[in-house]
């Protein structure tokens, strides 16, 4: 059900895969993913040495024998990691997915093909996608503006980037940005995507390791409740509207330096919010499909369901017999 180039390449059974998500992609979550039938990927910047995050990929490798991958963030940090360190505790556990992001991948890609090493790198602009097929990665994540975390600097929806991207490249597009339900994975992949990439759907599971408060508040949220933070720095964060959230809009219309602004934006406090329950301790990205959202699944209810709802659009969806006749 559902083969895609993305399910052959990765082998993996559904064309469903949770991005990386910093606090939330751990081992637990990437491997509930990826037993359901889809692809779990873990957030390499939630493990700030090399040891814990080694840790993390054995107990993922515990829990599950089917694929995982690893998100490598490229972005400008406070503290950045040590990318050719972490690819080789990658390499050593045997890891050969890597979701790359932020940056252009170039410089490590040597390293990663080394390894024998399967890229995808996640951009919002076909221009940076068409660079990441052209320095060797094997697919492309496109995030449409709706999405949660970062959808770069250009505005452009799911619905127009990603034909954009299917029509400029040859290796696969996974869609990502405002997919959430099995309606969704039906139309990414009449757009030419051969896989979607759900992070805030993932968010409201379960399993995400996360307050049950802040679950609660999300699921009360509309599609108009994020906002966009960080835009006067060139480095814009889809998050979900909350007092901090509109501190930094103030603070940024103010014309408030960089050091002033990373205080409150700092991933440390999201993760404060997450743990304590409190929805005003931090920021938390979030993208606009939580309008969608209405309920709080667990992750493999979440993947079949969007498999199976996907199978029976499409199959609604078929001529019932011969061609369909033209007006
Ligand atoms: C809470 C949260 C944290 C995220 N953290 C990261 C991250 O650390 N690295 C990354 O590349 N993408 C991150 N993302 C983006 C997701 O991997 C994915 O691309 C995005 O959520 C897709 O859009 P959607 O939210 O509409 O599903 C995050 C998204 C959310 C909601």
């Amino acid at each position: 059900m559902l083969k895609t180039k993305i399910t052959e390449l990765f082998q993996i059974e559904y064309p469903v895969i949770k991005g990386g998500m910093l606090w939330l992609s751990t081992a637990e979550m990437a491997a509930a993913v990826s037993e359901a039938g889809g692809l779990g990927v873990i957030s390499a910047a939630t493990y700030d040495t090399r040891d814990k995050f080694q840790a993390e990929l054995r107990k993922a490798k515990a829990l599950t024998s089917k694929p995982i991958g690893v998100n490598l963030p490229l972005f400008p940090a406070i503290k950045p990691l040590d990318i050719d360190e972490y690819i080789r505790v990658i390499a050593d556990e045997g890891i050969t997915i890597v979701e790359t992001a932020g940056r252009n991948p170039e410089p490590h890609m040597e390293s990663l093909k080394k390894h024998g090493i399967m890229v995808m790198h996640k951009t919002t602009a076909v221009r940076y996608a068409l660079k990441a097929e052209n320095v060797g990665c094997d697919a492309v994540i496109i995030d449409g503006f709706e999405c949660g975390g970062h959808p770069g600097e250009e505005d452009v929806t799911s619905l127009v980037l990603i034909p954009l991207a299917v029509r400029a490249l040859k290796i696969p597009v996974v869609a990502a940005g405002g997919f959430g339900s099995g309606s969704g994975l039906a139309a990414a992949l009449a757009l030419g995507a051969e896989a979607i990439i759900m992070g805030t759907r993932f968010m409201l599971s379960r399993e995400a390791p996360m307050h049950e408060d802040i679950k609660q508040h999300l699921i009360r949220q509309k599609e108009t409740d994020t906002v966009l933070i960080l835009r006067s720095l060139k480095n814009s964060i889809r998050v979900i509207r909350n007092e901090v959230a509109e501190e930094i809009l103030r603070l940024e219309s103010e014309g408030a330096g960089i050091d002033e602004i990373i205080r409150l934006a700092q991933g440390i406090r999201g993760r404060e919010l997450m743990e304590s329950g409190d929805i005003s301790a931090g920021i938390l990205a979030c993208g606009q499909v939580i309008g969608l959202l209405n309920d709080i699944p667990t992750v493999e209810e979440i993947v079949l369901g969007t498999v199976q709802e996907a199978a029976a659009i499409l199959k609604r969806l078929q001529p019932q017999s011969g061609p369909l006749s033209m007006p």
